[in-house]
Formats: C-alpha cells, structure tokens, sequence
C-alpha cells in the first residue's frame, strides 16, 4: 500500500516535511460494509466506536497546538474574497455536508466553481445544496459515495467520470476515522482525469489532502495496519492520528510521482475548528472544545488556499498550517 517501509520502523513526522504557512505572504506565524478490504480496515472500528475523553483530547492535542489555542491566537489576513474567479473549474469535495467541508463549498459555489460533493447521506447532502444555493446562487452536485466501502467509491467515481471530462481539484476532506485507504482509492481512481485535465489545458490541476496537528501525537506503527491485536488494543483516536500521517505520506508521494504531469499535491492542517467533529467526543470535550476551538470558516481558508490560489501552484508536497 502506500505506506511501505523496508526496515519496518515506525516513520516520524520529522522524516516527512517542513511545515509551510497557508497564505505565507500574509502571515502571522505559529507554528459498503460488503467490500471493506479484509485484514486493512476502511475506516477503522466504527462499529466499536469510542467517544474522545479528555486524556484523548489532550494526547491529541499536544504542547504546540495547546499553546496555539490558548496563547497565539493569530488573526485570519486573508479570506474567501481573495479567491479568483473558479468559472470552468470543476472541483471535488469529499464530506462536504457539513463542517470545514460545507464552507469550502460555499466558497468554491460563490466564486462560481463546479463542485461535487461526495458524501454518504444522500438527504443531508442534499438539504445543504439546497441551504448553500439560497446562499450563493449557484448549485452543487452531489455524488453518493460511501468512502469506508471501496465498491461505493469505484462507483461514484465511474459516476462523476460518466459525467465530466475534466477535473481540476480533488479535495480529500471527509473525516474518516482510521483509514485513509478511501481517500487513496479514490485518488488512484480520479487521477487519470486530473492529469488529462492538466495535459489538455496546458494547466495545473491539484490535489489537496486534509490532515490534522494530530498527526504529531503518534508514529506510524507498521503492526497496526491491519486488523492484528495490536490494533485492536490501540484506541480510535490513536488510528485517527495516524490516518492523518498517511494524508500527509499520500501528498507527499502523489508530488513525487505526478508533480510532472502537471498535479500538485498537498496536505494541511486546517486548524482547530468547530464542527461535527465534536458528535465523536463526550458531552466534556465537546464544551471545552467550542470554548476554545476556532469558527468554521476559519478552517476552510487553508484548504481554500491550497485549492485555488495561483500562489500555492508552487507548493507541491508541501504541508500547509494555518491561516491567512
Ligand atoms: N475540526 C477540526 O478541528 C479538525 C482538525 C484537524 C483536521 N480536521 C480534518 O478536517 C476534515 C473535515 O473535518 P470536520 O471537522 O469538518 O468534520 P465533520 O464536521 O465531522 O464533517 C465530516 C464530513 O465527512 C463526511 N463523512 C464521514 N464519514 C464519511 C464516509 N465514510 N464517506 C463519505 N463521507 C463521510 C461527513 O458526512 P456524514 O455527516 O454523512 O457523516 C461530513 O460531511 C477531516 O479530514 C478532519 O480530519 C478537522
């Protein structure tokens, strides 16, 4: 898969990149149920599913991004009106019913983008183009794939492709809860249209991969990829955490292998943002979160960014911390 390591060590976040500030001009600086693969789980042990306690909270949350929640508060110098006009574009947001997704939506519809949003729960979907094109005049379409069943996801890809020639970003932001295998699937499937879309226009097309700071908190342990007891013994929180790695391995190999053929692939942390997030924590860390966590909109500007500002056509591989 696309996380082999030869010497079977756990990799670091240090072997992998440097950090690189979305907006950097401006910123402020901190730091199918049917087909689940067997033996590498889709989205981990949904089914056996724990809330996150405060231990968790603060396991993930590590010393630097505590001290950037509570101490460094950095203003936004840039927002969604910075985005160029998206008319011709045609954009992919994956879990884009709700949270950071939706916003990213409803900026990419005001700047007249064609977006597709692929989410599992059809009427949600559906309620939320209907709110967002009261809001910005312009229709989402909205694409049924279920990113935890890999017979979903072929699916909505041969779906989407039945229907576009042509895909200009690919944006890989659902919350999955321990895997990023979906995500991989359905770039490996999308990427020979992205690299036409490229080669035809003569233009650079993207991939944006959304990870978390939670990926510091934990290694990669190699033993628990698949389903083997060690796995089983570590908690959601901990394969969430190491599923956001993999988001960042993922970017950084897609740079490697098609930043030639015109895709640029990157990978960010969007912040600490309310959102949905909170329905996978208890009623405690779900208060303490609101209190300190930042706006949703806040948290759709880095992927934006990534997304669609001329600026970041210079960034492949690179790993991008809030904000502008
Ligand atoms: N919020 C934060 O503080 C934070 C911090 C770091 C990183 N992130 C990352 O930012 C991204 C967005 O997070 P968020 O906070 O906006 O989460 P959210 O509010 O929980 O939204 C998640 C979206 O993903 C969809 N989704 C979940 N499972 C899916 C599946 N199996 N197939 C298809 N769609 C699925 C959800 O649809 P349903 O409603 O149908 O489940 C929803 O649209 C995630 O990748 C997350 O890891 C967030």
């Amino acid at each position: 898969m696309l996380l082999l390591n030869p010497s079977n060590r756990a990799l670091t976040p240090s072997t992998l990149h440097t950090p690189t500030h979305a907006f950097p001009s401006t910123q402020s600086t901190t730091t199918g149920s049917s087909t689940k693969f067997s033996g590498l789980p889709v989205n981990g042990r949904e089914d056996e599913y724990q809330e996150m306690n405060i231990v968790e909270l603060l396991t993930l949350l590590n010393q630097s991004s505590i001290c950037f929640l509570l101490c460094d508060r950095p203003k936004a110098n840039s927002s969604v009106d910075d985005i160029p006009d998206l008319a011709g574009k045609v954009i992919i947001v994956t879990g884009g019913s709700t949270g950071i997704g939706r916003e990213i939506v409803k900026a990419l519809l005001s700047h007249n983008a064609k977006v597709y949003i692929l989410t599992r729960n059809r009427e949600k979907t559906e309620a939320t183009i209907a709110e967002l094109k009261e809001l910005t005049s312009n229709e989402a379409h909205f694409v049924k794939c279920d990113l935890s069943d890999l017979k979903s996801i072929k699916v909505a890809a041969d779906e989407f492709t039945s229907k576009e020639q042509e895909l200009h970003v690919l944006i890989n932001n659902a919350y999955i809860l321990a895997s990023n295998i979906g995500h991989f699937y359905l770039t490996k499937l999308l990427l020979p249209t992205l690299s036409s879309t490229s080669k035809n226009s003569g233009q650079k097309v993207r991939i944006v991969n959304m990870s978390s700071l939670g990926h510091m908190s934990h290694p990669l342990d190699f033993e628990t990829f698949t389903d083997t007891p060690k796995r089983r013994k570590r908690s959601p929180w901990y394969l969430y955490c190491q599923s956001k790695f993999g988001n960042i391995v993922h970017a950084v190999e897609l740079a490697r292998r098609y930043g030639g053929e015109g895709v640029v692939s990157t990978s960010l942390h969007p912040g600490m943002i309310r959102s949905e997030l909170g329905r996978h924590m208890t009623p405690v860390v779900q208060w303490f979160v609101d209190l300190i966590f930042f706006p949703t909109l806040l948290g759709a500007l880095t992927p934006l960014y990534a997304a669609t500002s001329p600026k970041a056509e210079s960034l492949n591989g690179k790993y991008l911390v809030p904000w502008g």
